[in-house]
């Protein structure tokens, strides 16, 4: 018989982004509503370089949580060409770090600051390896003249293999996997290796981006692929392999920025994530597979301890909103606007 209740440990988002300043007024509530603890990414303006950057940034998103919502924001240090080694150490010893991320310069918003080449960073990343600090990936090349729908599959064979030859025990999370390739890659690899995997890729795919006029709302970075990898993306996802845990990318850009000329890359998914994850479980017949993707492997991998509180979804049609306040007077057009998906968290 079909599941219209699925009562779950509350669960994680291992991969947002939440900006700084106003924009902290929007996200932290949306993201504390859903989540236990969410890694909260690092690449603000400026990027958060250093654990006494990240714990002063965490104070000012723990400002933002609403009253009587508990919520634990995991930190992450931006890892430039500059990070000193002795980092990586501090990292180990805070309570509230977790992770260092990796942005291939150019790759995505605000990854100007990022790595130029991977080998420039290689005696930080030994320490990573040596202290067993998780090194969170934004997994595509950025030259010039490689195809942007075959830059994670480059970013595999050229920069995250020999990687892994060098670091076979580094504990490495590729961030929001996006093709069969990546995900084959992290099934062939030792449990150091993971993955996660936004909504957006699980309910879509290019031609939801791009059939019947563009739609700029579905652009993100790495971009929407075809439905096959779609397809194998909701299998892993679907299998109850540890190695394959939530991460929304959530990622908020004014409606004026993303509809634009050159508009910018990133879905808004917080307000209604777990439910967005719902759907697309459901739609392939899993969903009870849910809670070991949502609320087990990702505090697993981290070594953090499984939140111990739960929520419950129903099967209820819910109509997602059209749109939603952003900073002072703009507008937010969240993932799936105006659409109605078949679950609602209680
Ligand atoms: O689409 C994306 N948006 N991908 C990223 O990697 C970054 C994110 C953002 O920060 O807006
Ligand atoms: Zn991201």
């Amino acid at each position: 018989m079909a599941l219209n209740t699925i009562t779950l440990l509350q669960p994680d988002d291992w991969h947002a982004h939440l900006r700084d300043g106003l924009a902290l007024k929007r996200t932290a509530p949306d993201l504390a509503r859903q989540f236990a603890r969410a890694i909260c990414m690092p690449n603000t303006v400026p990027p958060v370089k250093t654990v006494a950057e990240a714990i002063a940034y965490r104070e000012r998103i723990l400002a933002h949580v609403p009253e009587g919502i508990a919520f634990d924001p995991r930190m992450v240090l931006y890892l430039t060409d500059q990070t000193p080694v002795s980092e990586v150490k501090k990292i180990k010893d805070s309570a509230h770090v977790n992770a260092v991320k990796l942005y291939p310069a150019g790759a995505t918003t605000n990854s100007d600051n990022g790595v130029s080449d991977i080998r420039k960073v290689y005696a930080v990343i030994e320490q990573l390896e040596e202290h067993q600090v998780p090194f969170l990936l934004h997994g595509e090349v950025t030259h010039s003249h490689v195809d942007i729908f075959d830059r994670e599959k480059r970013f595999l064979d050229e920069v995250l293999a020999p990687l892994l030859k060098q670091f076979p025990k580094l504990k490495l999370v590729l961030e929001h996997i996006t093709t069969s390739e990546a995900a084959h890659f992290v099934i062939e690899q030792d449990r150091n290796v993971a993955a996660t995997i936004t909504p957006q890729h699980l309910l879509f795919n290019r031609n939801d981006m791009l059939v019947g006029g563009i739609k700029p709302h579905f652009y993100c970075l790495p971009i929407l692929k075809r439905q096959t990898h779609q397809q194998t993306l909701l299998e892993v996802a679907t299998s109850s392999n540890p190695k394959f845990f939530l991460g929304t990318d959530s990622a908020p850009h004014s409606k004026d920025a993303k509809e634009n000329a050159c508009g910018c890359a990133g879905c808004y998914s917080a307000p209604t994530a777990i439910e967005l994850y719902a759907q697309a479980f459901d739609q392939v017949g899993k969903i009870e597979r849910l809670e070991g993707f949502a609320s087990h492997f990702g505090a697993d991998f981290y070594g953090l301890p499984r939140n111990t509180n739960s929520i419950t979804l129903v099967k209820e049609p819910q109509v997602i909103p059209t749109s939603l306040d952003y900073l002072d007077g703009e507008k937010i057009i969240p993932l799936y606007a105006g659409q109605t998906i078949q679950w609602r968290k209680v």
